[in-house]
């Protein structure tokens, strides 16, 4: 990130990892591209990330897999916040950056609001709504050539800043387009959840960083922008929702930062020790669940893994996990089907296909939607059927919550 040293302390390797969501074509196999997840602490800025990001055109290109829409929670989700700001802001002119098949995006008018989205498949589901949309990566020189007179009033994006190698050319990107009067509106999955989970499964190619809100505080800075207000959200494991604006904009802080930052301090999210201690934990997570699936699986049990989740993969190829284990993983979108998941090559199938009365456990490639999953499948579970999961720890369940908000 930018031009000055980095002082940056490594705390977790998780091997060898394929690219999350590159589901493979049975023979294509040999073409698989891996690298060394390794993560680390920035002593200065205190930003969880990658020690060395994988290059953004590698994972986010015509192949893209990731539907937003195939999750009913996230539809519900988008709505929400999107006639929520709506309201509360008032924005003439909206950007959205990362607009995937437009879920967020199509709340609001035609008119005046533009998409980003680099992955072509995807940038297609806004442009044939009629929206102005950028097949490109966000960056200074896309910021300048969408600038009109008149800037953003709002500029939002999910699951996207965290997928971004070089958050200072990002930011100062974002500063550029908001007007004086704007809110950049963020969401990404939060690092204080991660680790009250030891969901290490966020941790994958796409995610370059997993933020704390200090750390976000701290980057922002540079680019003179400033957090007003953060929200918590349960979506993707746990997410925060970040409000910010150009230093000294009109928005009052209301007292949300505050309460994170403390809270960050008390977790000591500052602290090297914290995270190393969480890579200890890792590694007893991935002793118990290869015990696990083996001792189910020893018992004359089928395993499957229900959704063929970029949270799985880093999973399964951490801990070396795979079709002698689970038989296939079952998976809603129609363009994973038929392939084998990232790295350790399990098939993936259509639930239709798969989650059928021959499969005893269930592993939660998808434990982010416990909740859905498990209105979905009472039948499995009314039947005998368990889940396992890993999150916050390794065992089996029937459907009871994973962690108590
Ligand atoms: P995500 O964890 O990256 O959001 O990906 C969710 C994946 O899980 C996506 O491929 C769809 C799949 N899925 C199912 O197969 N069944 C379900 O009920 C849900 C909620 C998701």
């Amino acid at each position: 990130m930018g031009t000055t040293a980095r002082r940056v302390e490594k705390f977790l390797d998780l091997g060898k990892q394929p690219i999350a969501n590159a589901f493979v074509s049975p023979g294509k196999c040999q073409d698989e591209y891996f690298y060394d997840l390794e993560v680390g602490l920035d002593t200065e800025t205190k930003l969880v990330s990658h020690m060395n990001c994988v290059d953004p055109p590698l994972m986010f290109n015509d192949s893209y897999v990731y539907y937003t829409s195939g999750s009913k929670t996230m539809v519900q989700h988008f709505k929400d916040i999107a006639g929520y700001l709506k309201e509360k802001f008032q924005p003439r002119r909206v950007l959205e950056i990362g607009s995937n098949d437009g879920t967020f995006l199509k709340n609001f008018p035609l008119e005046n609001t533009v998409a980003v989205e680099p992955c072509g498949n995807f940038a297609n589901y806004t442009r044939e709504m009629g929206y102005e949309t950028h097949t490109e990566f966000w960056t200074q020189d896309l910021a300048v050539k969408i600038a009109t007179a008149d800037r953003f009033d709002l500029i939002y994006s999910a699951n996207c800043m965290c997928h971004i190698p070089d958050l200072e050319d990002t930011f100062s990107a974002i500063y550029y387009s908001l007007s004086d009067k704007g809110v950049f509106v963020f969401e990404d999955p939060s690092l204080a959840e991660m680790l009250e989970r030891n969901s290490y499964d966020q941790i994958y190619d796409e995610h370059a960083h997993i933020f704390s809100v200090t750390a976000l505080k701290n980057v922002l800075e540079k680019a003179g922008l400033e957090i007003f207000s953060v929200d918590k959200t349960q979506v993707h494991g746990g997410s925060n929702r970040v409000y910010v604006q150009k230093k000294g904009g009109p928005q009052y802080e209301d007292g949300s930062l505050e309460i994170e930052l403390e809270q960050e301090k008390l977790a000591k999210l500052d602290k090297v020790t914290t995270y190393k201690k969480f890579a200890k934990r890792v590694e007893k997570s991935k002793i118990a669940l290869v015990e696990l699936l083996h001792d189910i699986k020893d018992g004359g049990n089928k395993i499957i893994s229900y959704g063929a989740t970029s949270k799985s993969t880093s999973v399964f190829n951490y801990c070396e996990i795979g079709p002698d284990l689970i038989d296939y993983i079952t998976d809603t979108t129609p363009d994973k089907q038929g392939k084998l998941s990232p790295g350790v090559h399990i098939p993936v199938v259509s639930p239709e296909e798969g989650f059928d009365d021959s499969v005893d456990y269930a592993f939660l490639g998808a434990w982010n939607y416990l909740e859905e999953i498990t209105k979905k499948e009472s039948d499995f579970i009314r039947r005998g059927g368990q889940f396992i999961t890993h999150v916050p720890e390794v065992r089996t369940l029937r459907g009871e919550p994973i962690c108590q908000p």
